[in-house]
């Protein structure tokens, strides 16, 4: 008995912590002030575990991924992703090094995600992290192009990307045209 009632005395007091927190502005939102160690934690686990437990639903997704255009993926990944993300070898743009969280460079992390976790971020985007979905405007297909072409960005290093922007890097035909190219040029 005397265990419940300081249990529930510490819930009791943890939530009013965290109400005083909330109403008084105590906590900095200011994205230049570093995640507290234990908020990063929270938001990192949460969304690995959302993630996780969301994208069973893709998993029909799978078999298509694995069979998607990766020339297109990678000129998707260069019109929407490398302004925020960089690429092996491409600093990403000036003004996200002031993002918390900072994006990171997916090669750095894609063998963390599974394909069709990549595919449901990139279609779904995170909440309170400056990650958008893509899910609104951009078709399953070219999405899970780009879902295969991050996979892919697993160890990737600078030459082999440059080797693939020499190749691909170009995107006749692709709507995103010269624009997607020069972007990756202007983040260079
Ligand atoms: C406006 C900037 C922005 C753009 C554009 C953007 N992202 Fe993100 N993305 C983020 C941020 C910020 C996070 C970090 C989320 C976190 O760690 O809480 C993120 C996280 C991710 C993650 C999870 C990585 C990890 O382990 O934290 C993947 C995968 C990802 N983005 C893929 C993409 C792809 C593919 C595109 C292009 C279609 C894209 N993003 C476009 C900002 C962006």
């Amino acid at each position: 008995m005397r265990y419940a009632i300081g249990f529930f005395a510490a819930i009791a007091l943890f939530a009013m912590a965290g109400l005083i927190v909330i109403y008084t502005g105590a906590y900095n939102v200011a994205a230049t002030e570093p995640h507290a160690k234990i908020s990063r934690w929270a938001l990192d686990t949460t969304f690995h575990n959302s993630v996780s437990a969301r994208s069973d639903d893709e998993a029909a997704q799978l078999e298509l991924i694995e069979a998607a255009d990766l020339r297109t993926g990678f000129q998707e990944f260069q019109e929407y992703c490398v302004h925020c993300h960089g690429a092996p070898g491409v600093e990403p743009a000036g003004w996200v090094s002031g993002m918390t969280p900072h994006p990171p460079e997916l090669s750095r992390v894609a063998d963390e995600w599974s394909p069709d976790e990549i595919f449901w971020i990139v279609k779904h985007g995170v909440k309170m992290s400056g990650m958008p979905p893509f899910g609104d405007t951009e078709s399953d297909e070219a999405i899970r192009n780009i879902a295969a072409f991050v996979n892919r960005l697993d160890d990737m290093t600078p030459q082999q990307y440059r080797r693939l922007q020499q190749r691909w890097g170009g995107g006749e035909g692709h709507h995103g045209g010269s624009g997607s190219h020069s972007q990756a040029q202007d983040a260079q």
